[in-house]
């Protein structure tokens, strides 16, 4: 590349906050802006265009944004005292839920798009960068940035370029979006707009893409991925169960993963699926967020803790070894210390490999907030350390057990230290090696010998390297 070249490339720093559907997003908005002279950048200062992909889930998350923005807005003014400029585009949840409000708050903004939009991204970079440089001219114009937060009737994913997202041998693959479950908590069925599963040939053309490009390794996600119902060619409707089956068959696919589950989509087919499919990693992401029939009936969750109890026995029935890990909300409206016993007698009755664990917030717009007995925040607070160290302990447990196992480990990235490297388990556990980083993007099977409380001390067994 001549210097010339070099100097005209156009750089994007991408920040992503929430959950691994807003990590694709990320890559598939590089994907799209690449065509456009945009190159990744890794820190905004030497970036052109800052994109914030946000999240709305809980206060905090969307709270950071507004942080962030202000930090922006001074790179921005610094960078126009010489005359240039930063474009700021916000996207994903808090731009679909906040849109005008973050135009209004912080109005060094350029882009507002929404997660159904973001494939329009360069005629609203266009129409921004048009009205950023009229405004440099002196023009007053009204209104701050371009916004977009529709959820267009064309389907983003039939205009977005081939993925290049394969890191590490490993890619995310969107499946299905949207919820209609209405959890009284939840601010996704507003955010993310309605259920809707993407048709099963364009996921398997896009799976042979990402596995030709490398990937040994697919997450298939989705808000609600097992309620997955995507149309097939000969016109009938095939449920995730299917799916796994015919992505299971791609050459050269190690390891195929799904997230995130809802339990009352979760069929007999797709229980079956997991111990018939091999690829199908022992790990299920399936949350359950209360284990008191009276809040999850106040939750809208559409199940008791019975069913979740009986998922749980038949799918270890299948899979004996399946690793389990979910989600909980402690201080929902109404919760009584016996309520959250509850919770904490199913944790126990259940055993989890892994969790993740949150004080209840409150989101406007949905029904929770405006629901009477709002519980005090030192409650949440005594609630979730006593919920985090029982699952920290569990976690703990099931590390110890694998202690003495040769299992094969993907390497995902360098470990802390030098000549460590760093990968997953099958059970998506974290394991450390002394390794060379040219084992980065494969499997090679690993001696587990030490157990921590988030990870995992292996060795690499030479011989085995090969067969793993
Ligand atoms: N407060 C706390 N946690 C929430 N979650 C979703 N909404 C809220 C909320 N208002 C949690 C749920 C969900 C996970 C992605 O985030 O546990 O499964
Ligand atoms: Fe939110 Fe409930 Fe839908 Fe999950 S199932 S995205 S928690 S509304």
């Amino acid at each position: 590349m001549t210097l010339a070249a070099k100097e005209s490339r156009k750089r994007v720093f991408i920040r992503t906050y929430g959950c691994q559907m807003n990590v694709y997003d990320s890559d598939r908005m590089a994907d799209v802006l690449r065509p456009l002279g945009y190159a990744l950048s890794d820190s905004p200062e030497q970036a052109d265009l800052v994109v914030l992909n946000t999240c709305h889930i809980r206060e905090k998350a969307s709270e950071k944004v507004y942080s962030e923005l202000g930090r922006l807005r001074d790179v921005k003014v610094e960078r126009r005292r010489d005359g240039a400029d930063l474009m700021i585009a916000v996207a994903g949840c808090v731009a679909q839920a906040e849109g005008e409000e973050i135009a209004r708050r912080q109005p060094a903004v350029d882009i507002v798009v929404g997660p159904q939009a973001y494939h329009r991204l360069p005629e609203l970079l266009a129409e921004a960068e048009r009205k950023a440089a009229l405004r440099r001219a002196g023009k007053r114009l009204p209104g701050a940035g371009v916004l977009d937060t529709e959820f267009p009737p064309e389907s983003k994913f039939d205009h977005l370029p081939a993925p290049a997202g394969v890191r590490a041998g490993s890619a995310f693959l969107s499946i299905q979006e949207g919820c209609d479950k209405f959890c009284t908590f939840c601010v996704v069925p507003y955010t993310r707009g309605a259920e809707y599963s993407r048709p099963a040939q364009s996921v398997l053309q896009e799976a042979r893409a990402l596995v030709a490009a490398g990937a040994i390794e697919l997450t298939l996600l989705g808000q609600n991925v097992n309620a997955y119902h995507g149309e097939a060619l000969d016109g009938s409707t095939w449920s995730l169960a299917r799916l796994v089956r015919a992505i299971g068959e791609i050459d050269g696919l190690r390891r195929i993963r799904y997230t995130t589950s809802h339990p009352r989509d979760m069929d007999d087919d797709l229980i079956i699926a997991h111990g018939e499919v091999p690829q199908l990693m022992p790990y299920l992401h399936l949350p359950v967020q209360s284990g008191s029939d009276r809040i999850l009936e106040a939750m809208n969750r559409g199940h008791g803790r019975d069913l979740f109890r009986r998922l749980v026995d038949r799918l270890r029935d299948r899979r004996p070894d399946l690793a389990l890990s979910s989600d909980f909300i402690v201080g929902f409206p109404g919760e009584s210390d016996a309520d959250f016993d509850a919770t904490m007698q199913l944790i126990d009755e259940v055993g989890f490999a892994a969790a993740f664990s949150f004080k209840y917030s409150r989101r406007p717009g949905t029904p929770g907030a405006a629901l009477a007995d709002q519980i005090p925040e030192s409650v949440k607070a005594a609630r979730l350390a006593a919920l985090q160290a029982l699952l920290a302990r569990q976690q703990r447990e099931f590390n110890l057990e694998k202690v003495g196992m040769t299992v094969p480990v993907l390497f995902a990235e360098p470990g802390r230290k030098p000549g460590q490297i760093l990968g997953k388990s099958p059970w998506l556990q974290s394991v450390y090696v002394e390794g060379p980083a040219s084992l980065i993007g494969s499997i090679a099977a690993v001696r587990l010998i030490e157990a921590h409380a988030v990870s995992l001390a292996g060795e690499i067994v030479p011989s085995l390297e090969a067969a793993a």
